[in-house]
């Protein structure tokens, strides 16, 4: 099969594309062609090996996963021995990055517990966009904030691939959405269903009359001095990436003290991959309340470039490996 393989820590030019043997399945996997898969910050963090810390769990002179990606979607080829809930061609999606990884291939052998049926109402492409990025926002609203229908959201950052679905998630929670994005973005964020939207390059967050229950700092998170002027008492700020790393480690070490001290609360939190919450997703997606953004989609011999883009953080939603098959 052809997979990009990952051979040390550095940028998209050290992967290469190779022809390698398809993995070997074990009783409890099924091994999937996949069609698709996408790029998110976790991939970018297995190639670099940076953070450093992060090597711990990827290896520390190089990567001890060669074949990076996580997110995928695609047909299930064959199934392991104690395999019971799947058959040869069930289409599925899943993610990958606690299993180890593998999504940049044309087959990957997953267990049964990282993957769920794919929703039916969408491509392989619109499936792969889902895993990491819908699941880290709905962890972030639905367990971090607890949204309630009517309560007032703030998404900083809400344009990239976390953020669109962040706008939707809180939309079908009955919260009211306001939208932190910039001018070229304003339209999506409407489109996708915020009430609000706040133009970061010609307005600042503060700059309105108005407190939120709950914020939500996907892209560009401001400090917390400034998130504390804007909550609720008792609101809360959720950091799930962006800003600069003193804005991260700030509300790192800060945050939790701050929300000891005070009725304000501020949490940092990293994504859990969750069978259940990919189920979750999949009844969101076929009800038509969420819908994947795509950007742009490359081949699978393109990923270093896919890589390149993605790391200019500018990409409006999610950015696409395909690996079209017979009948797609
Ligand atoms: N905690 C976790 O478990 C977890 C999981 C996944 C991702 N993350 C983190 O979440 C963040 C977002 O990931 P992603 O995949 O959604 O990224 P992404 O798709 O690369 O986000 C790009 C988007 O962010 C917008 N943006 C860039 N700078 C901004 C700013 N200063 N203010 C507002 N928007 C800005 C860009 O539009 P403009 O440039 O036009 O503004 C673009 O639309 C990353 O920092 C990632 O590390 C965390």
């Amino acid at each position: 099969m052809k997979a990009i393989i990952s051979g040390k820590y550095g940028g998209p030019e050290t992967l290469e594309l190779r022809v390698v043997a398809r993995p070997k399945l074990k009783p409890d996997e099924v091994l999937v062609r996949i069609h698709a898969s996408s790029v998110n910050y976790g991939n970018i963090v297995l190639l670099r090996g940076k953070p450093f810390l992060a090597r711990i769990a990827y290896g520390l002179k190089k990567p001890k996963f060669p074949i990076p990606g996580s997110d995928f979607a695609g047909a299930v080829q064959e199934v392991g021995e104690n395999v019971t809930e799947f058959q040869i061609g069930d289409e599925v999606y899943g993610d990958l990055s606690s299993s180890g990884w593998g999504a940049f291939a044309e087959y990957a052998a997953v267990p049964v517990n990282a993957i769920t049926h794919k929703p039916s109402n969408l491509s392989f492409a619109e499936a792969a966009a889902v895993p990491m990025a819908g699941i880290t926002a709905l962890q972030a609203i639905r367990n971090q904030a607890k949204i309630e229908a009517g309560q007032k959201v703030l998404i900083q950052g809400a344009s990239g691939g976390v953020g669109t679905f962040a706008i939707q998630i809180a939309k079908s929670f009955g919260a009211e959405v306001t939208a932190v994005v910039s001018s070229r973005n304003v339209a999506i964020a409407s489109e996708l269903g915020a009430d609000h939207v706040i133009d970061y390059k010609k307005e600042k967050v503060t700059s309105r009359d108005q407190l939120y229950d709950c914020i939500i700092g996907v892209n560009g998170s401001e400090s917390i001095s400034t998130y504390k002027q804007i909550l609720t008492p008792n609101g809360i700020f959720v950091h799930i990436g962006g800003g600069s790393t003193s804005k991260m480690i700030e509300t790192m070490f800060f945050g939790p003290l701050l929300s000891i001290t005070g009725k304000k609360k501020f949490h940092t939190f990293m994504h859990q991959p969750k069978r259940e919450d990919l189920v979750w997703m999949r009844e969101l997606l076929e009800a038509g309340k969420v819908k994947p953004v795509i950007d742009k989609s490359y081949a699978l011999s393109e990923v270093p470039d896919a890589i390149k883009y993605f790391e200019e953080g500018h990409s409006q939603g999610k950015v696409i490996i395909s690996m079209p098959y017979e009948g797609d």
